[in-house]
């Protein structure tokens, strides 16, 4: 574990405890049914990003006094610290407020080496210690330290051994800001065609929850934010997964890039993402009216 801090066992324990307690009054809200705000396009908010948030971060400030936090809905405490936790109190706000059951709770602890001369910039980043991800609907709850193993429910996970893209089950998601920039229904068409299918279910963390414990060989996602995957990101690794960005450089937190894989089917993505940023090897589909064309001659010609 050089350049990161001893482990301290209270981090995922401690954090476990506040992510239960939040995801217990995320599913109260859910219950009971929020109201529905608009950040921007069609980025939503409710009551409940809002409310958990602030329980976290007060829970989080009576656990380790010492920590920053950086919160999805603006939390900005104690940035300067050797610790930081990344918290999406409510991963998968659109399906919330839409009644589907598939979001979490996500906290990610980066350390961020502080002696002389050792000062990262606000730009920079240190290395994910510990995660949390807690999926209050189907009460699972995973968790991973860094150099000693990944658990769901406190038993140990690991990625699945499946060797090809051909057969494989993967997930992606879409942004919610900026969407008619978004390359990504390409990737998602190219995918379709070469792997048993692309989820596309609404929640980064859980996406990575699941490459972590099998149910996935992968996920990739534009864009993401800190928050999204801090977490997830050690859950894979520490689930013997790979992660880098979509040209097979290391991860960055903030590279807005993220492509998390099983280890084995790796390879095999970052050449297809590669064909595709260069135009080449792409499965043509025909186009709605070439449908719609061939459809009516075969009613026509009774074939
Ligand atoms: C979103 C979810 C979604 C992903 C979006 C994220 P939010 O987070 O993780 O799966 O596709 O890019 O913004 O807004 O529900 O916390
Ligand atoms: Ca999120
Ligand atoms: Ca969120």
């Amino acid at each position: 574990m050089s350049g990161t801090a001893h482990l301290d066992q209270r981090w995922v324990s401690q954090a476990s405890a506040i992510a239960l307690e939040a995801g217990a009054r995320l599913r109260e809200f859910f219950a009971q049914g929020v109201e529905t705000e608009y950040k921007g396009d069609v980025d939503l908010v409710t009551v409940a990003d809002r409310t958990v948030e602030k329980l976290i971060r007060t829970r989080l400030a009576e656990a380790f006094p010492e920590h920053g936090v950086y919160g999805e809905e603006g939390t900005r405490e104690r940035m300067g610290g050797e610790f930081r936790w990344y918290v999406d109190p409510l991963d998968g706000t659109t399906n919330f407020a839409h009644g589907f059951p598939q979001f979490c709770v996500s906290m990610g602890l980066e350390h961020r080496p502080g002696g002389a001369g050792d000062v990262l910039s606000a730009e920079e980043n240190g290395t994910i210690v510990a995660g949390v991800i807690y999926d209050p609907m189907r009460d699972e709850l995973y968790t991973a330290e860094r150099g000693h193993g990944a658990w769901l429910n406190g038993k140990p996970m690991h990625v699945s051994r499946i060797e090809f893209l051909a057969e494989s089950l993967i997930s992606t998601g879409f942004p919610s800001r900026k969407r008619h920039d978004s390359p990504n229904i390409h990737f998602y068409h190219e995918f379709t065609l070469r792997s048993h299918g692309v989820r596309r279910a609404g929640s980064a963390a859980l996406d990575l929850a699941y490459v972590a414990c099998g149910r996935l060989e992968a996920f990739w996602e534009f864009n993401l934010n800190p928050w999204d995957t801090a977490a997830g990101i050690l859950l894979v690794e520490e689930s013997g997964g790979r992660l880098s960005d979509f040209a097979g450089g290391s991860f960055q937190l903030n590279s807005r890039e993220v492509l998390a894989s099983n280890s084995l089917i790796h390879d095999e993505l970052i050449v297809l993402f590669k064909d595709m940023f260069a135009g080449r090897d792409l499965a043509p589909i025909p186009t709605p009216q070439e449908f719609a064309q061939h459809r009516a001659e075969r009613a026509a010609t009774g074939r």
